[in-house]
């Protein structure tokens, strides 16, 4: 099955899509076209990219730009402009302020020595945004976002000043299909290197807890790993596609609109998030660094929030228990009225006891007869699946059941 990872996601279907495809391909013909709504790190739109046309949407941001890079029918090759990117990255990298090029080399002396306790102490003397000894209203003259935000926290400084020059350096590509593909890559290398649990970005990780985990992620080379992330682009693993293969950035609701999505797709493959955790909290990073707007601070309660979050996150009402169902009807209504195949991800876990539920937002079977009501008995069809949720970084395993509501819109 075809895969290109980029995030470790919460609730990414690529390990499962081998089930997703058997029992998907019985809808699928030459010429269809999938949409994958609620794409998030693009794992089962690309999985079809080979023998289908594909679209995909999602409402953040950051999953926009993976299915722009995933999804693109161009090939990419940046062999071609390595050294002329590295000159913008150099460039950026020797213009940052004098005093983070000092306490740099002081990071760097700690990293190799082993030395956590000295590099806790060092961050203290970092100037940042949140201790308002660098304020965003008077930036310097190189891209300095991640330096000023995140040195101390979910970056180291070294490592936060190469995504600021690795952003300075991608946005000379911006009218170039290339650009996708970077700021992808710059994704990749970003989770590699945080410093929080499980790669996702929700909060950074207590440094005198974690002094193990805090060497051993700051000596990770951003700049090394984004290199070679960009490499597999043009790598013959990649899967190219001479389809035009659509992206789009909307609310799922408003996609439903457009008359592109009414008459050329044929079958909606729908993932939505199921708990009340809003992705734009866990990813929130990802936005940032692709706005790079220097934004706001969040405050709450007259402090910080824990994930020092910056203002205007998206909120979906997917993830809330009050409107989830009534909301996600509307696709389920779409789907039947315009004749296309519907196919429902869900996943829940096996064990109710053991296993926390109270963040769910539906009930699977209120899903699955809203889709009977909807499509009638005889057209709707529910599968299922074990499977055991685990991540390298976490001890703890989740045993879930992956269901799959088969909706014949024919
Ligand atoms: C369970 S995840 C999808 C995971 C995906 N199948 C994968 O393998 O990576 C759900 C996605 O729905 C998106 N989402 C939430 N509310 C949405 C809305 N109202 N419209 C469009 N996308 C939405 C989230 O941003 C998230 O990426």
């Amino acid at each position: 099955m075809d895969m290109f990872s980029v995030l470790n996601y919460q609730g990414s279907k690529k390990n499962i899509l081998e089930f997703i495809h058997q029992n998907t391909n019985k809808f699928l013909k030459d010429d269809s076209t999938i949409l994958d709504i609620f794409s998030g790190t693009s794992s089962v739109g690309y999985s079809y990219k080979s023998k289908y046309r594909v679209y995909a949407n999602d409402c953040e941001l950051y999953a926009y730009i993976i299915a722009k890079a995933l999804l693109s029918s161009y090939y990419i090759d940046f062999g071609n402009i390595q050294d002329e990117f590295l000159a913008h990255y150099n460039e950026n990298l020797k213009n940052q302020r004098k005093v983070y090029l000092e306490l740099a080399n002081e990071e760097a002396k700690c990293l190799l020595l082993n030395n956590a306790d000295g590099l806790i102490e060092l961050y203290k003397l970092i100037p940042t945004v949140w201790t308002k000894k660098v304020l965003i209203e008077t930036p310097h003259c190189c891209y300095e976002l991640f330096t000023t935000y995140y040195s101390t926290s979910y970056f180291g400084l070294t490592q936060s000043m190469q995504i600021d020059s690795i952003r300075y350096a991608i946005d000379r590509y911006s009218n170039d299909p290339i650009y996708y593909a970077m700021l992808t890559s710059l994704y990749f290398a970003m989770k590699e290197c945080v410093f929080s649990k499980d790669g996702h970005m929700a909060q950074p990780l207590n440094k005198e807890k974690n002094k193990t985990r805090l060497l051993s992620q700051r000596k990770k080379t951003i700049i090394d790993i984004f290199i070679t992330k960009l490499k597999e682009f043009s790598s013959g693993s990649f899967v190219n596609s001479p389809c035009k293969n659509k992206a789009f950035n909307c609310n799922f609701s408003e996609l439903l609109n457009l008359k592109d999505i009414q008459d050329n797709v044929s079958l909606i493959y729908a993932d939505p998030p199921y708990t009340d955790m809003q992705y734009s909290r866990y990813y929130h990073l990802l936005n940032t660094v692709t706005r790079y707007d220097y934004p706001s601070l969040t405050v709450k309660g007259g402090t910080y929030t824990k994930g020092l979050y910056t203002d205007n996150r998206y909120q979906s009402k997917l993830s809330t228990k009050k409107d989830c169902l009534m909301t996600f009807s509307k696709l389920i209504d779409f789907s039947k009225a315009y004749k296309k195949d519907l196919v429902v991800s869900f996943a829940y876990p096996i064990d109710i006891e053991r296993q926390k539920t109270d963040r769910y937002v539906m009930e699977i079977d209120d899903l699955i007869s809203k889709c009977s009501s909807a499509f009638g008995f005889n057209k709707t069809e529910v599968v299922t699946q074990k499977y055991v949720h685990s991540n390298n970084r976490n001890s703890t395993q989740k045993k879930v059941n992956e269901y799959l509501i088969l909706c014949s819109g024919k």
